[in-house]
């Protein structure tokens, strides 16, 4: 028999049904309370919690695939795991409450994103976001014309969607973008006419964090494609960029709540007045009869919790992220000055490092790195594993030797001094190594 009490301190437990989950539980709040409590938003060290009874330190450096749940977002939406078993669609009084909280999370969330309540909807997913915005735009416009255009390096969700929309009968263009990650305008201009219904364009590029001139596709959209809808991928932009002004000209937006301190599994697409979208998922019509299915209220309040805390906190966080970014490369590139950054340094978002390391297979850099509690990536987190090269790195030009040559850093909320310096340590060690055992080899 398991008892919780939730109380503003935290999660007290009596019993242990589920010892090792709450150990788990515990061990991540000391940290939090250890790194924020004093009032700095920085923390010491990420204490991650594996196995039964391990815990070993991990330099987590892939905030780009997921971020670590804000405390405050935890706080938040605890009460409505434990306590308020509502579902909001319901008209009892458990109901209401819990209809009440997914209200004031979604007012909350507008007021944040620069739009009205009645415009968020709220999705499972940044993938099902996008979906909705392209699919369910393209084909609430087939009437109006069949040319949907997106560039080649956009996240799955929007490519894949495209894709499906190609099998329907529309016709899809991939504007190209140029070796420094940023779309080609002059290429996007070309693409677009009145028959024209749907553009989709990321604010900021996943792999390579190039952030994408979105006030001028905006206006070439307009000026070219009259009858044109236009949706932008913003899930990297919310911990770096005010999504606010940079999406204002759009009339779909979607984000992601992981990506910024909310739990996973909790997206929102921003559908401005006027903006006709058939469903992509039916049932009880929840989401203005534009997403069926019970919403997550605890997910929907923890991601309202962590987008205020994250632009509340962007400044400092930014230039402090930056400055250790920027340490970060100066380190590897003082021990291995062939190593390249991907993508337009001057274009990237503060937390983006894209290192190139001519002659090894990021791959086995990656598991070696992971075997000495260093967390990067290669590509995007929906593709790693892959042994072909990254679409996005190829998009750019880049030869399939670098492409498979190349790791994504991505610093964040939970990024120190600590990580930046274990990094400096381990990676040109491992890659000399790895260079010196292909020289063996061959
Ligand atoms: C640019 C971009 N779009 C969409 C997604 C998908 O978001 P989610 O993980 O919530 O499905 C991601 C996730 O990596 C992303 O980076």
């Amino acid at each position: 028999m398991l008892t919780t009490s939730v109380s503003a301190k935290g999660v007290t437990v009596i019993g242990a049904t589920f010892p090792l989950m709450f150990e788990r539980l515990r061990v991540r709040r000391c940290y939090y309370q250890r790194s924020f409590s004093s009032g700095s938003s920085t923390p010491d060290r990420v204490i991650w919690p594996i196995g039964s009874s391990t815990i070993v330190p991990m330099h987590y450096l892939d905030h780009a695939a997921s971020t670590p749940v804000l405390p405050e977002a935890i706080e938040a939406m605890l009460p409505f795991l434990a306590d308020h078993p509502g579902n909001p669609s319901g008209g009892h009084r458990a109901a209401q409450e819990a209809k009440t909280a997914l209200e004031e999370a979604r007012e909350n969330i507008a007021a944040l994103l620069g739009c009205r309540a009645a415009e968020i909807v709220f999705t499972g997913s940044g993938t099902e976001a996008d979906n909705l915005a392209v699919k369910g735009s393209a084909r609430a416009r087939r009437h109006l014309g069949d040319g949907v255009v997106t560039t080649a390096f956009e996240h799955k969700g929007v490519l894949a969607s495209a894709h499906r929309l190609a099998s329907e009968g529309f016709r899809i263009y991939e504007a190209a973008v140029t070796s420094g990650g940023i779309i080609d305008l002059d290429q996007l201009a070309d693409l677009l006419d009145e028959r024209t219904v749907v553009v989709s364009v990321m604010l900021v590029n996943n792999e390579v964090g190039t952030v994408q001139p979105l006030d001028k596709v905006t206006a070439v959209v307009r000026e070219r494609a009259p009858n044109a809808c236009l949706h932008t991928d913003a899930v990297q932009a919310v911990p770096w960029i005010d999504v606010a002004t940079a999406t204002s000209g759009c009339d779909l937006v979607a984000i992601s709540g992981h990506k910024f301190g909310g739990p996973k599994g909790m997206g929102v697409l921003i559908v401005r007045d006027g903006t006709d979208l058939r469903p992509d998922i039916e049932g009880g019509g929840q989401e203005r009869g534009l997403r069926s299915g019970t919403v997550n209220v605890a997910g929907a309040i923890a991601l309202a919790t962590a987008l205020r805390i994250t632009q509340e906190r962007r400044g400092g966080e930014l230039i402090r992220i930056a400055a250790l970014r920027d340490r970060l490369w100066d380190g590897i590139h003082v021990a291995l000055p062939e190593t390249r950054v991907n993508g337009d340094v001057a274009a990237k978002v503060a937390g983006n490092l894209h290192v190139c390391f001519p002659g090894i297979e990021a791959e086995v850099l990656l598991l070696m790195l992971d075997q000495r509690g260093i967390a990067a990536a290669a590509g995007s987190s929906c593709s790693s594993g892959a042994t072909e090269p990254s679409y996005v790195l190829k998009a750019m030009g880049m030869s399939r030797e670098d492409a498979l040559a190349s790791v994504r850093f991505s610093l964040g909320v939970a990024s120190t001094d600590a990580d930046v310096d274990a990094c400096i340590a381990i990676v040109p060690e491992l890659v000399r190594g790895l260079r010196e055992r292909t020289v063996v080899n061959a």
